[in-house]
């Protein structure tokens, strides 16, 4: 058979793989769930043998799903093998309202008896199931899944896992009739517990933020990192020193509970009462766990679930929902791979594979080319996702990208998603070198390589992108903002060649904007307008709109207040509204060693500041601007000055959610910094102020929880303010 493989066409040979693929899969489902061969293991073993040899001619019809790429889940040669009482089965998918409702007709109609709907709703945890084995009450035995039948006998490392108990908690009469049992089922109950042997099984997790000081050992120590919780808690019950799999802190969650003969359906009617017998056990049972009296009451549990799920310690991947009533269990039975009494509703996965198709390289406000790949569209948490960041050259080097690649790429919350990963063994052998760009995309100018730097650069001053990206800057919000002449605008205005530079803005007449599409009479008066308006700039504000490499707001902040403070020693009077000549002036007359002076400002950001006020093309604009009437205005920074002293904000930290109307996020953190305050990432206990903006993320629940004090932008505003 194999020999013929190289006479096949690759059609002839992608028809056969599918063929050979239903084929193994068949009698493995035989053999691994039905307890049946159906075919020899060396016949099974020719069979995939050819599959491979097809597929390693052909890589590019190798999908995920095939046998192939399955991890074979024999258990290790290191451990021992456990068997499993009774499989270890899996659980079926569902991802959307209607696969759920698709789901409880089935169960209605195989039924075909009165049945209450009840369910059981769970969190999906993504860790690693484990049997738990007791024997008279006390652990003999853990086990992996490995391939459900057989897995490996973790006893060992289990151990050292706290939330696991050595023995079963013993339990009164009491407290069984309290979690509804009657005299006679709780003496049952008692029997099978000090003599019979039981079987718990439930998930092995780590925490997210072990998985997080994890990793920051490894990369310390040059090792890979772990990719999330799941391959962590693999990694570290799979140990043979169980010291390692202790100092990894796993925990244990139960979700079942295994009795002899009928017991469970019986005795114990519901997955609640399951759970509560569990936590008298001596179990960890999630306490998010729900009775659900209905499919409606699920889909909330769902919601609520997936909106709190970021602020869980542990990864979940979904909810799992249970027929409530145990006796509808062994009715409904399993079918194929799974039960027919649960589903694992799944919530919309937040990686998806997609193909790279090309790179854009964007120029930005200083010539740095940023690379950004289009993508086959792909629908990723929901939303169809055609681009994604690259952030330079050097992390396509490090993916190890090329073009026309199957990559994984990852969208968490609202940022832009990134590429995660490159799957090589998808290439097809078409897939081409992504090259260091020669010419900017824009201008056709010969790109630079900026020494010491990672970034590539279009050197030419007079680059359309580079220009338009730093009017864009210059008309920005915490710079000139000129709300509603945006980035659209500029581009017109520069491509009918009206401006060439911010100055330009300001010589604009009625005329010219008349002669443009899209301008009418109105438009173009408020626009005039604002412009009047805007001649007139806040010293910071003026300073970050110049664009100086490395200046944000708050560095922008500290040249104003470092101008003011010699300003206000000079012996002449004092105006609160200067001339851009005498800004150029102060500066000019400065070194490196006075900006490198300035508290917070570093050699680099100091060495790029002193540049900026000697370089001609930048002396030429300011006193173009100056010559176009723009005038620098103190007030706000005097006002400053004086009242700025103490700040209510030292020592205090910040956390900021969504977007704010009147200042960046960059702007935001800076300020905060500059009053003696300090940032955090997300919401813990040491945390002060929740800074919440426009549309808040998770982090505003979390604060709300945990009684942090919440206060609006405005509210932020006068903080600021405070002395
Ligand atoms: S019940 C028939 N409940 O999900 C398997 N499983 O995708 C019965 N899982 O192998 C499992 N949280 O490791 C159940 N609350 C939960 C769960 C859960 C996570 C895992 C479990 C199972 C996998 C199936």
């Amino acid at each position: 058979m194999i020999e013929n493989l190289f006479f096949m066409t690759k059609q002839e040979a992608e028809k056969r793989i599918i063929k050979l693929r239903l084929e193994i899969d068949k009698h493995r489902f035989n053999y691994h769930v039905l307890d049946k061969e159906s075919i020899s293991p060396a016949a099974l073993d020719s069979l995939k043998a050819e599959l491979f040899a097809l597929e390693n001619k052909y890589p590019d019809l190798i999908t995920p799903n095939s046998p192939t790429q399955r991890v074979a889940g024999k258990p290790l040669e290191k451990f021992k093998k456990a068997h499993h009482l009774s499989p270890m089965i899996s659980l079926f998918d569902a991802f959307s309202v209607e696969d759920m409702q698709a789901w409880q007709k089935r169960n209605e109609n195989y039924l075909n008896q009165v049945w209450n709907k009840e369910y059981y709703c769970e969190l999906k945890l993504d860790g690693l199931a484990i049997s738990l084995r007791y024997l008279k009450g006390e652990l003999y035995l853990a086990a992996t899944r490995g391939d459900g039948k057989v897995g490996e006998d973790v006893t060992q490392n289990a151990r050292t896992i706290k939330s696991i108990p050595l023995a079963l908690t013993p339990v009164s009469l009491d407290q069984l009739l309290d979690i509804g049992f009657s005299k006679e089922e709780a003496k049952t109950l008692f029997f099978y517990l000090k003599t019979g042997q039981i079987e718990l099984r439930g998930e092995a997790i780590m925490r997210l933020a072990v998985l997080n000081e994890l990793n920051e050992k490894n990369k310390k120590e040059g090792k890979p990192l772990l990719a999330n919780t799941r391959n962590a808690v693999a990694g570290s019950i799979r140990q043979l020193d169980s010291k390692i799999t202790s100092s990894r802190r796993l925990d244990f969650f139960a979700y079942d509970l295994l009795l002899p003969d009928r017991a469970r359906g019986e005795i114990i009617v519901s997955k609640d009462q399951l759970d509560a017998l569990m936590r008298l056990l001596g179990f960890k049972v999630l306490k998010q766990n729900r009775v659900a009296p209905n499919l409606s009451a699920v889909f909330n549990f769902y919601e609520e679930t997936e909106k709190k799920r970021n602020l869980l310690p542990f990864e979940i991947d979904g909810v799992v929902v249970k027929v409530n009533d145990l006796k509808m269990w062994p009715i409904l039975g399993i079918v194929g791979k799974a039960p027919r009494y649960m589903m694992a509703y799944k919530f919309s996965a937040e990686q998806a594979t997609t193909k790279v198709l090309s790179i854009t390289w964007q120029v930005g406000r200083t010539g740095v080319l940023t690379p950004t790949a289009n993508l086959e569209p792909v629908k990723v948490g929901g939303a169809l996702i055609s681009r994604s960041t690259l952030h330079n050259f050097s992390e396509i080097k490090r993916l190890g990208l090329k073009l026309k690649d199957t990559v994984i790429i990852e969208r968490s919350g609202d940022v832009i998603p990134k590429v995660v990963q490159v799957l090589p063994n998808l290439r097809t052998g078409e897939e081409e070198e992504i090259k260091a760009p020669k010419i900017c995309p824009r201008c056709h100018s010969q790109i630079e390589k900026i020494k010491g730097e990672v970034a590539y650069r279009c050197v030419n001053k007079n680059c359309f992108a580079v220009s338009w990206r730093r009017i864009s800057h210059f008309v920005s919000k915490g710079a000139a903002d000129f709300a509603g002449l945006g980035p659209k605008l500029i581009e017109q205005f520069m491509t009918s060649g009206l401006i060439k530079d911010a100055a330009d803005l300001y010589s604009l007449r009625k005329s010219d904007l008349l002669s443009l599409e899209r301008f009418a009479e109105k438009k173009a008066d408020n626009v005039l307008a604002l412009i009047v308006v805007k001649k007139n700039l806040e010293l910071a504000n003026f300073i970050y709109a110049l664009g100086i490499r490395h200046v944000g707001e708050e560095t922008a902040s500290l040249l104003a207040a470092e101008f003011i403070s010699a300003y206000l020693k000079m012996k002449f009077k004092k105006e609160k509204k200067i001339n851009i000549s005498t800004l150029v002036k102060f500066f000019q007359n400065k070194d490196r060693e006075f900006f490198n002076n300035i508290a917070n400002i570093g050699e680099v950001v100091a060495k790029s500041i002193y540049d900026f006020w000697h370089e001609k093309d930048n002396l030429e604009l300011l006193s173009k601007l100056e010559n176009n009437g723009v005038i620098l205005n103190l007030e706000k920074e005097l006002e400053r000055l004086y009242s700025n002293k103490t700040s209510k904000l030292k020592g205090k930290s910040f956390v900021l959610t969504g977007t704010m109307t009147s200042l960046t996020r960059e702007g935001a953190k800076d300020r905060i910094k500059a009053r003696g305050g300090k940032i955090k990432d997300s919401v813990s206990l040491e945390v002060d102020y929740l800074v919440m903006g426009k549309n808040p993320g998770s982090k505003y629940e979390k604060a709300k929880k945990m009684d942090i004090k919440i206060i609006n932008e405005s509210e932020f505003l006068q903080l600021l303010d405070s002395k």
